[in-house]
């Protein structure tokens, strides 16, 4: 399967990956004449999706979670969230509990597979899709700290709920498309203090996760918010979901602007390191994402164009790469691993 733009599908393209919108299936794998859709899915915010066409049939996009895990977050989220929009004093923590165990179990599974977020997330459910890969990179990065289980969950825990104050934000100021005014701003701004103080009212929930909603926004430089904590003041369960956080956000399709590509989210993160983020876990962080993802369209320096096919372990900046057209735009197929092709680098990814 590969990464198309849904703005760029054609006649010939079956769906590869399910399509789901709030929680219901909305188009099936396998899926054809996909383009009939075209309006529909845009609608809804899908920018993105996985196709198979000719050049791209046997390519496997790994999944280190299975959707069907990721739904029972998202779920969760939902219905958590929605609660504490009531003002409901209560969490499902035996739901938390349950869905934290099998991203464990997964995560353990698929060691050596690298993460791949690039999934497909509409800008309608934004928030509940985020929640649960901010949940996933934390539990994955705090796996390679060797954080005993218990961490593991509160961490997690910490993750799936950074974000629960944004509830409690007014909605037009929330999903605004455009730029937000001072006054905007400064209202958003109070969304881990607002989650915080939710979460303290919460005893099931622990200290440990509710930092992480209080504290995500803090840099390590003090330029985050709110309290301008400095370096290692700020509780490393926080520091670990800041980067899960932005890391998320930039390769998400927002309304108001497409999602980045892997690696350019990793250079942003790895050019900020020591600025905002803490320099250990980025670089604990950047061995566990694929750079290149499969299924993705590069440019290579030679000019010629292909589809990210695999991976090589260990060395996330060199895939298999499956050319499909010169750099005159002649159609081309060749297999090319830029492991055995050191002078050639990705120039440019185009999804
Ligand atoms: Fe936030």
């Amino acid at each position: 399967m590969r990464l198309v733009l849904t703005e760029d599908l054609k006649e010939n393209m079956t769906l590869a990956k399910a399509i789901y919108d709030n929680g219901n299936i909305l188009l099936n794998k396998g899926v054809k004449n996909l383009y009939k859709y075209k309006d529909k899915l845009l609608a809804i915010g899908v920018k993105h999706l996985y196709v198979e066409d000719e050049y791209s049939r046997d390519i496997k996009v790994d999944e280190v979670i299975k959707e069907k895990t990721r739904r029972k977050g998202k779920a969760i989220i939902k219905k958590n969230f929605e609660k504490i929009k009531k003002g409901v004093f209560n969490i499902d923590i035996e739901g938390f509990k349950s869905v934290i165990e099998d991203i464990q179990a997964e995560l353990e599974i698929n060691e050596d597979v690298l993460l791949n977020l690039a999934d497909i997330k509409a800008t309608s459910t934004y928030t509940y899709d985020h929640s649960v890969n901010v949940g996933i990179v934390c539990i994955a990065l705090g796996k390679i700290l060797n954080y005993s289980p218990d961490d593991l969950f509160k961490l997690g825990m910490g993750g799936m709920l950074h974000d629960v104050g944004k509830v409690l934000i007014p909605e037009k100021i929330l999903n605004k498309p455009d730029r937000l005014d001072d006054y905007e701003y400064s209202v958003i701004k109070k969304h881990p203090q607002l989650g915080f103080e939710h979460l303290q009212q919460l005893e099931t929930v622990s200290p440990l996760s509710r930092i992480v909603a209080y504290s995500h926004h803090e840099r390590v430089n003090g330029s985050g918010y709110p309290r301008g904590q400095k370096g290692n003041n700020i509780h490393e369960f926080a520091r670990i979901a800041a980067i899960a956080d932005v890391f998320d956000a930039l390769t998400s399709d927002r309304v108001y602007r497409d999602r980045w590509p892997t690696y350019r989210a990793a250079e942003y993160i790895m050019n900020n390191t020591e600025t905002l983020f803490d320099y250990a876990f980025v670089k604990k962080f950047l061995r566990k994402i694929s750079f290149y993802p499969n299924g993705s369209e590069v440019i290579l320096s030679t000019g010629d164009r292909g589809i990210i096919s695999e991976q090589n372990i260990g060395f996330p900046t060199r895939p298999i790469v499956r050319i499909i057209e010169d750099k005159d735009g002649k159609k081309k197929i060749k297999e090319l691993d830029l492991i055995k092709h050191l002078n050639i680098v990705v120039e440019k990814v185009i999804l």
